[in-house]
């Protein structure tokens, strides 16, 4: 297959740019072939052998790879579902009662926590967190640029001001080391990310905590069940707060998000903080939230929860298969550090040319996303910070360069093949293309040879996908 790719690829370079080949052309390609998976197109090429009109486009003939496939996750699990759905309607127990009471904890023992609060998204976990530690206006909190915004937003909606650390190149998580520095009088607290379900490294950063004596509030939203050291995240600071967003390795079907902690007094607080600042019906010891999870998703998340393990086992082998199919591409692949274990929530990859790379995964059917293109600190509504471009250097690479590939359970080896060779396809065209104009690969569009195909359609995942 990679073989006819291949050759495709020097056929239609032949016609393009009507030039014989080089003998430059067939050392390069003989590299080219062998990061494809020594399937031979040289030797067949050296051999006379000629690709025939009909060949095909791609190296696996499919129909398009979604980004996310919750479609075939809810064949998957559509009687549990129904059955957990149907309990609920039964009882109409719609905002909290017993189904989220079992999924708090379920959820709390899955991770290895004292008390699992329910909430009706990640955004308002995360809020009440630091609302609990009564940051207010005037108050800084350290955390990282690189994330999905709802990491500040808890920081803004309290009043408190976050105070960027850039991040480290090889995890796209907060750099430990930078973090000293960018504390002032003012900190309150420190608010690590674990990005793309790779744990934040908790160690030193727990150090400074406890030497600055500055709460540690998790951003566990991506990472439902990764281990640092062999311990599940979201018990290792104070708090943690969790995203159950559809699109989550443990998604509901709607918004949902807990809080979780070691902490009795905090539990009980953020329970009457979620439920309009009550713990008895009309009484309002303080100004509370309508932040409450509804009952149907408790009993989705605890029927989903049971399958969890299984599923992200089933990421880890994705992931592994990415990296023993790309290690010969010229691509940044994401890796876990000594001390991770990866939910693998998302398979980011990077490379300067990402935007090029994206489109061609795209017009071949594949969908891909970008997590995250602009860095918080130059998003406009964070723009009276005064940042500019240049403060945060590794997590503006990052966002320049990364692209997140499909990972979830369903996905199958035949998709992950399909989605490997089309990357490897790419980067053997823009080596041709480089060589037949005897420049740099990199100050070539990558188009340089139009294969005669229709884009395949992307699926729209619009409702579903963060
Ligand atoms: C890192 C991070 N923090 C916080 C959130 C907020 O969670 P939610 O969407 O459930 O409000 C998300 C959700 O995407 C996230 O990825």
């Amino acid at each position: 297959m990679v073989a006819d790719l291949l050759i495709h690829s020097l056929v239609a370079a032949e016609a393009k740019f009507h030039q014989p080949m080089a003998s430059s052309f067939w050392a390069e390609w003989e590299r080219l072939d062998q990061m494809a998976g020594k399937h031979g197109a040289v030797a067949e090429r050296k051999s006379g052998l000629k690709a025939s009109s009909g060949m095909k486009k791609t190296a696996v003939n499919a129909g398009p790879i979604p980004y996310l496939d919750l479609p075939a996750q809810m064949r998957a699990i559509r009687k549990d579902v129904d059955a957990a759905i149907a309990r609920t309607l039964d009882n109409c127990t719609f905002c909290l009662g017993p189904d989220v009471a079992q999924f708090e904890n379920d959820f709390a023992r899955f991770i290895g926590a004292g008390h699992c609060i329910g909430f009706n998204s990640g955004t308002s976990a995360l809020h009440v967190a630091l609302l609990l530690l009564d940051l207010g206006p005037g108050d800084e909190v350290v955390t990282t640029p690189f994330t999905f915004v709802a990491t500040s937003w808890a920081i803004s909606y309290v009043g408190a001001k976050p105070v960027y650390v850039d991040i480290e190149d090889s995890t796209f998580n907060l750099d430990p080391r930078l973090v000293e520095r960018a504390i002032t009088p003012r900190t309150r607290a420190i608010l690590p990310v674990h990005l793309y379900g790779h744990p934040a490294d908790l160690e030193p950063l727990l150090e400074i905590s406890r030497k600055q004596k500055l709460p540690l509030v998790e951003d566990a939203a991506q990472a439902h069940g990764a281990k640092y050291r062999g311990k599940t995240v979201g018990a290792f600071g104070v708090m943690a707060g969790f995203s159950f967003y559809p699109g989550k390795n443990l998604g509901a079907y709607g918004e949902g998000g807990a809080l979780v902690t070691n902490d009795a007094a905090l539990a009980a607080h953020a329970r009457a903080l979620r439920d309009h600042g009550s713990t008895r019906r009309y009484y309002h010891d303080e100004v509370g939230f309508n932040y409450r999870m509804e009952g149907i998703q408790g009993a989705v998340l605890a029927a989903k929860l049971r399958h969890l393990a299984k599923w992200t086992d089933e990421r880890r082998q994705v992931a592994h298969r990415y990296q023993e199919l790309l290690a010969e591409a010229p691509l940044q692949l994401p890796g876990e550090a000594e001390y991770a274990e990866s939910a693998w929530h998302l398979y980011v990859v990077r490379h300067p040319r990402r935007d090029e790379l994206k489109k061609h995964l795209e017009s071949s059917g594949i969908g891909c996303g970008l997590h995250y293109p602009l860095p918080l600190h130059l998003q406009k509504c964070y723009s009276k910070l005064g940042h500019k471009p240049g403060d945060f250097p590794v997590a503006e690479k990052a966002a320049r360069e990364c692209l997140s590939l499909p990972i979830y359970p369903e996905l199958t080896e035949e998709q992950v093949l399909r989605i490997t060779e089309v990357v490897k396809e790419f980067f053997g065209e823009m080596a041709i293309s480089s060589i037949l104009r005897g420049r740099k690969a990199e100050s070539l569009p990558v188009s340089a040879l139009d294969f005669p195909s229709q884009p395949l359609r992307v699926p729209d995942m619009r409702g579903y996908l963060d």
